[in-house]
């Protein structure tokens, strides 16, 4: 499965964008804990790289406070700490000043190291320059051991810019040595996806046509845009959510048996799920999408505001915070399943949740009336919170009346395995520093993605929706959400207990 199986000796963990949040908040936790683990190949030098007047001894401070607040095992063992931080370094550079880039590769030389990791943590405005200029001064060449990229979503803001950002990356670096995360590829119940199918041999024979009724993939969330209102009046759910977190889980319930688990099988895979999804385009887009955006409301007793007052969101805007999708893929295992996709901001509760429903019996030989809407056969992945399995399924209820009420056997992964999963990137860098690329987008998985995509987006821009519908923070969505899947003689399957973040 590895480009490289044995630890690689001497590794330069150089971070674009040291400044921002993502390094603080996610990159400098997942390494202490895969250092406490004793997982980190070592040694590993942290190299910042970023435009503010920041010093060595300053940058291990801001780093070293933001372990302290984001480590998921606390308190933070100070002798782990000091070994990951104490040698970390800071250049101060812009990120088009070649004379930065230099004196990384000076840095670089300096080290007694032999594999070089760039990793793009900057806004995505910043990545073709930074690409552009890592090669022109040749400081991704040199090397003993390997030099490898990771490149943090958004890849683009529709096909042309993907295919733009994809021809520059692959100037410089070649396929095998690009890492393009997606974070929810990173949570262990996602990858339980592919175990549940591909290592069980008593859920694949159902998992098709002749079982399946419908396929839901929700995922909710209660925060709203908070900080982000620039860019996501910009991207929206379907950008934001949709382009990428819910076609990743779409691929991995829909795909086909890889031929071996690898990087390449399993991608292979998810690519021609990608390539069979039936296009949506213009007036069809238009009838297979819903969109909707969010008002001020309640939130665990908390008034919270609607999205146009939010910061840095215009007080016209038409964004949406919501989407329903209905998608077919179009191949002999799905033909004629729907697959229902919703994501949104400030629902009531945050869960992420793929329910396979199952057809009902072909003969209606017992009274459902009880069963209160719901179709008894469902398998219901639960990728967050409280990740576990549940499959639902009629029983009698005790008494003279044949009445049928749903029950349902339950997987929990605390109480199988105890503790919390770890976090997503913690998984993932160590995958980019072992050389596995299996959970990481392949690059024309990315512009399939984005093709996919475009289609929706297109036929939005040209068909402007006259008066964007809005839902109360809190709720599931306005009316019409429900009315979408109502059609088709089908209902959401809501959470049930709402969460707080
Ligand atoms: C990010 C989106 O990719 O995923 C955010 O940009 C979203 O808007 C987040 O909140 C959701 O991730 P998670 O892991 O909290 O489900």
């Amino acid at each position: 499965m590895s480009e490289q199986a044995d630890p690689p000796r001497g590794i330069a963990f150089v971070i674009f964008g040291v400044t921002g949040d993502l390094t603080r908040r996610k990159l400098i936790p997942a390494l202490y804990e895969l250092l406490s683990e004793e997982r980190l190949p070592e040694p590993l030098c942290i190299i910042g790289f970023a435009r503010r007047d920041w010093t060595n001894e300053y940058m291990r401070q801001v780093l070293s406070e933001g372990l302290d607040e984001y480590a998921r095992r606390k308190p933070v063992q100070p002798e782990v700490r000091e070994k990951l931080l104490h040698e970390a370094l800071y250049l101060q550079s812009s990120f088009d000043d070649l004379d930065g880039y230099k004196r990384l590769g000076e840095v670089l030389k300096g080290l007694n190291i032999n594999n070089v990791l760039f990793y793009l943590a900057t806004p995505p405005d910043a990545y073709i320059e930074i690409i552009r200029n890592i090669g022109s001064c040749g400081i991704h060449q040199g090397y003993e051991g390997w030099t490898r990229i990771v490149v943090e979503k958004p890849y683009g803001d529709d096909l042309e810019s993907a295919e733009e950002l994809e021809n520059e990356i692959h100037q410089v670096f070649r396929e095998k040595q690009v890492y393009r995360i997606d974070h929810y590829l990173g949570k262990e119940t996602v990858q339980n996806i592919l175990v549940l199918r591909f290592a069980n041999g008593i859920f694949e024979p159902l998992w098709n046509r002749s079982y399946v009724d419908h396929v839901q993939i929700t995922v909710a969330e209660t925060h709203g845009v908070g900080t982000r209102g620039n860019y996501y009046e910009s991207a929206g759910v379907i950008r934001d959510m949709f382009q990428n977190h819910l076609l990743q889980l779409l691929t991995l319930t829909a795909m086909e048996s890889p031929v071996a688990f690898n990087s390449e099988a399993v991608r292979d895979e998810k690519v021609k799920v990608l390539r069979a999804l039936r296009p949506m385009r213009g007036v069809y887009a238009i009838q297979n999408t819903f969109r909707a955006q969010y008002t001020s409301g309640l939130m665990y007793n908390n008034r919270v505001v609607g999205y146009k007052d939010e910061a840095n969101v215009s007080s016209n805007s038409t964004t949406e915070t919501f989407l329903a999708a209905r998608v077919h893929v179009d191949n002999w295992r799905w033909a004629n399943v729907p697959f229902y996709l919703r994501s949104g901001k400030r629902l009531p509760s945050r869960s992420t949740e793929i329910t396979i429903q199952f057809r009902q019996t072909p003969l209606s030989l017992f009274n459902w009336q009880n069963m209160a809407g719901e179709a008894p056969n469902a398998l219901v992945l639960t990728l967050q919170p409280d990740e576990g399995i549940t499959l639902t399924f009629g029983a009698k209820v005790p008494g003279p009346i044949n009445k049928i009420a749903p029950v349902q056997m339950e997987f929990k992964y605390q109480e199988a395995f105890g503790g919390e999963p770890p976090e997503a990137y913690e998984r993932l860098l160590l995958d980019v520093l072992m050389g596995d690329a299996t959970l990481f987008t392949r690059s024309d998985e990315v512009l399939a993605q984005w093709a996919f995509t475009e289609g929706i987006i297109d036929a939005w821009t040209t068909t402007p929706v006259r008066n964007l519908p809005v839902y109360e923070s809190g709720t599931w969505g306005p009316p019409g959400a429900d009315e979408f899947i109502h059609s088709d003689g089908r209902m959401w399957r809501n959470p049930k207990t709402a969460i707080s973040d």
